[in-house]
């Protein structure tokens, strides 16, 4: 199974699903970041599919194409969301049904969206958490593969809490990537 990750951000969760010793084929991000910097340290194929667009005329679908292709050009199996922060289009949900694992800072169906760690401590729980999960075209839906709360400390802000989430994440994300590969390895060799 060839496992491309999609990433935005510092790269953090890339570089647990690397130090898990899980075969990386290669990475993807919409822009420069230092996702990009963690993939060339470990000799991984980088494609950069920068976005020409952050307004409304951002051509989703457009984008999503670019991002298809690039991930059939590296035979690309299983894609793990890593903090993947464009949203795509139904084409790639086609092109790997049930096969793109996303994690997300928060226990879903509660906080969706890109600031889940805002909106939790806006909300003024006292716990949350992460999820991980199949990705389907509906952001963050799709079936639940394992989740793990979170304590909110009173003091917390927004990057105290994503740092301890993110902690969780960086255990639980390789963890669920490696029994979904085997899973899915062991269902086509009984094929
Ligand atoms: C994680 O919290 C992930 O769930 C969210 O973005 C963060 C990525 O962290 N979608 P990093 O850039 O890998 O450090």
């Amino acid at each position: 199974m060839r496992l491309g990750v999609l990433a935005s951000g510092t790269g953090s969760i890339l570089r647990s699903i690397l130090e898990a010793q899980i075969p990386v084929a290669m990475v993807l991000t919409d822009r420069a970041c230092r996702a990009v910097d963690v993939a060339d340290e470990a000799g991984i194929p980088v494609e950069i599919v920068a976005r020409d667009s952050w307004g409304p005329g951002f051509d989703r679908d457009a984008y999503t194409h670019r991002v298809a292709d690039a991930l059939g050009r590296h035979h690309i199996d299983v894609v793990a969301m890593a903090g993947f922060m464009t949203v795509l289009g139904p084409e790639v949900f086609e092109g790997f049904p049930g096969r793109i694992l996303n994690t997300h800072p928060a226990l879903l169906p509660d906080f969706k969206g890109a600031h889940a760690v805002r909106d939790a401590l806006a909300a003024g729980v006292t716990v949350t958490g992460t999820t991980v999960h199949v990705a389907t075209p509906a952001v963050d839906e799709g079936p639940v593969l394992a989740q793990e709360q979170v304590s909110v400390l009173s003091d917390d802000t927004e990057d105290s809490l994503h740092e301890r989430i993110k902690a969780v994440e960086r255990r639980l994300y390789p963890k669920t990537i490696s029994a979904f590969l085997t899973a899915l390895d062991e269902r086509q060799t009984k094929r």
